[in-house]
């Protein structure tokens, strides 16, 4: 099962990108997650994108086309979903000229996400699935993880706090039955 990892965050010493590489050391037997990265990523442009999709676009569909799910590691930027990532998922959300359809259409996603404050990206994995069900995709499993106070929890890049790591196992198990499930 080949899943693709994506932070919404840039930055080096990123929780939520924290938290990914925690979930490749903790991901179940039969689960592979890759990462992919938004740094190239232009921002959004309808002209652009009429012209067809820029390198770093096409890899960014291609990566997602390739996976059999994607997981979404989501900040939360003034109770929404940072930039970021919300304008990956413009771009992923289009066919573009080259296309039959969007790589997210049907595609199984599962969220989690990482702040300091104390509801750990609550609001903005509510926004999150807002738009990823506008997209076409289907957020899984039920449950979430939000690691909240993440400054207390992770340390030089390592996600430290074992009842956090046992829930994001737990999470990655049961998002991995449900991607099993939906391949019959
Ligand atoms: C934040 N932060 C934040 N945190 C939160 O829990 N709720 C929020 O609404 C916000 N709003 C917000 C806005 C802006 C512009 C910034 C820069 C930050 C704090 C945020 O969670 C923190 O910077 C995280 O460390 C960002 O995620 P990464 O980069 O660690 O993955």
């Amino acid at each position: 099962m080949d899943i693709l990892g994506i932070s919404g965050s840039l930055r080096a010493a990123s929780f939520n990108t924290a938290l990914l590489r925690a979930a490749q050391e903790l991901a179940p037997a039969g689960m592979r997650i890759a990462t992919h990265r938004l740094h190239e990523l232009p921002l959004f442009d309808q002209d652009v994108e009429e012209q067809g999709d820029p390198p770093p676009v096409v890899a960014l569909k291609d990566a997602i086309d390739a996976a059999d799910a994607l997981l979404l590691a989501c900040p939360e930027y003034n109770g929404g979903i940072s930039g970021v990532l919300k304008n990956a998922i413009d771009w992923a959300s289009r066919a573009g000229r080259d296309r039959a359809k969007s790589p997210l259409a049907g595609k199984l996603v599962c969220i989690v996400g990482a702040s300091p404050g104390i509801t750990g990206t609550v609001r903005a994995q509510d926004a999150l699935r807002l738009v990823l069900r506008r997209a076409g995709a289907r957020t899984e499993p039920q449950g979430e993880v939000l690691v909240f106070q993440a400054h207390t929890k992770i340390a030089d890049g390592k996600l430290a706090d074992e009842r956090t790591r046992d829930a994001l196992a737990r999470h990655l198990q049961a998002f991995a039955d449900r991607v099993a499930a939906s391949r019959g």
